[in-house]
């Protein structure tokens, strides 16, 4: 498709844009009395205008039921975890009994890293890729060394190559060969952060696999942001947080994936509770835990019903536009922000750079050459709303359910007066 650079052409994909109507659906916070241009969709979604009724009704049972809300509540409460797995299974490629929400997402990775990061003494690295976000970087070291192992040894971080700014598929692959038989996990992030980059995931997964060793995906900015097959593509497990892409809300729980060969094992290590005990016999209060059927075997305490309940509105929406729908516009919308910011540059000899690659969602990052931190401030005192990481790049991440392309085209014209201001 040929973009144009012009308000016109912006409306015109606009008002082709067959999840244009799902804008409507979202809160969008004000600057300067005007709704904002909202790029950090990749840290704290938009709210869903129906999540209040959601929570709304969670409170309303409370009130009138208390404890019988439990089995009596339009939505009984012990089971209604149960609900978000098979529209979430949808996004991210699995079977629904493989899905489960619960905790968030550093402690989930650690209760999943109980089953699957159980180091012997040849088998006991773990690889990841360089400069993982840096609650990846605690957990694996504080499992090293809860395992009695020097992470220095232990840890092997995957580079980029010299003046490169993303990591190549070949390289990860050939340090899963030659690491091998020592390698117990290949544990990264399936869309890195920093730089936007998606992974190889069935790829790794695969090399991981082929030498012995378990692979798990932290999806973080992974889950309804990109197209997911977990199942197919034969992960061992995944977790990843609700309140980016899924607009779940601040903090809000984590979603896991356990495959479903590892489902059903009593043998399987594993943090138990109460509420991944059979719910059948969940309430006789006995001593014997028999674990669940499904990845609900992983849970350990009765979820939070108030954070499930905005989650829940928030898979409805999924449930209605369609991840596939939704992986189509962000190609679309990622384009059209990457041909603006090269059109702003040829206009304004603009000193920066796009250093995310073509294998990406929604997210790009943008390398600012000479332009510091006044730039940001300037985006965001006019209404862009985006982030910034040390040294000097800034995130932007057009989520498809609520950003539009007028909104692209309105980004450039702020960007370019930002830069003009200087001189
Ligand atoms: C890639 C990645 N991993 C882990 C986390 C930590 O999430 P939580 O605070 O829910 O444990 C984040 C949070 O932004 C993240 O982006």
């Amino acid at each position: 498709m040929q973009f144009q650079n012009s308000l016109a052409f912006a409306r015109q994909m606009d008002a082709s844009d067959k999840l244009g109507k799902y804008r409507s659906e979202f809160h969008f916070p004000k600057v300067n009395e005007e709704e904002v241009i909202y790029f950090t969709g990749n840290s704290l979604g938009l709210q869903p205008k129906r999540s209040q009724g959601f929570v709304d009704a969670v409170m309303e049972d409370w009130a009138s039921l208390a404890v019988e809300g439990h089995f009596h509540a339009n939505k009984p409460w012990w089971d209604y975890h149960e609900r978000l797995s098979k529209p979430l299974a949808k996004i991210v490629g699995a079977k629904p009994q493989e899905v489960s929400v619960m905790n968030t997402l550093t402690v989930n990775l650690h209760l999943l890293m109980v089953s699957f990061f159980r180091p012997t003494g040849k088998r006991f690295k773990i690889i990841c890729e360089e400069k993982a976000f840096p609650s990846d970087q605690y957990m694996l070291k504080s499992q090293l060394r809860f395992h009695g192992l020097d992470p220095k040894h232990a840890l092997v971080e995957i580079k980029k190559r010299p003046g490169e700014h993303f990591w190549r598929t070949d390289d990860v692959v050939k340090k899963i060969n030659e690491v091998g038989e020592e390698l117990a996990l290949v544990l990264m992030g399936g869309v890195n952060y920093y730089n936007g980059q998606v992974f190889d995931m069935k790829t790794i997964t695969h090399a991981g696999r082929s030498v012995g060793a378990f692979v798990g995906w932290d999806l973080a900015h992974a889950a309804g942001n990109v197209a997911l097959e977990l199942h197919d593509w034969d992960v061992d497990f995944a977790a990843w947080c609700s309140y980016k892409y899924m607009n779940s809300g601040p903090g809000n729980a984590s979603g896991i994936f356990v495959n479903e060969r590892y489902l059903n094992k009593v043998d399987l290590p594993r943090f138990e509770g109460w509420w991944g005990t059979k719910k059948e016999t969940r309430f006789l209060m006995k001593p014997e835990f028999e674990p669940i059927s499904t990845a609900d075997a992983w849970h350990l305490s009765n979820p939070s019903i108030l954070s499930l309940a905005p989650y829940l509105a928030s898979l409805e929406l999924f449930e209605e536009a369609g991840m596939e729908a939704l992986v189509e516009k962000q190609g679309k919308i990622t384009a059209y922000l990457e041909f603006v910011l090269h059109e702003i540059a040829k206009e304004v000899s603009g000193n920066f750079e796009i250093i995310t690659p073509k294998d990406r969602g929604c997210q790009l990052s943008v390398l600012l050459h000479g332009e510091g931190k006044s730039l940001f401030q300037y985006l965001m005192d006019n209404g862009v709303i985006t982030d910034w990481r040390e040294p000097n790049v800034i995130r932007l991440a057009p989520a498809p359910f609520y950003c539009s392309f007028e909104d692209m085209y309105r980004f450039g014209q702020i960007l370019k007066s930002g830069i003009i201001r200087k001189g």
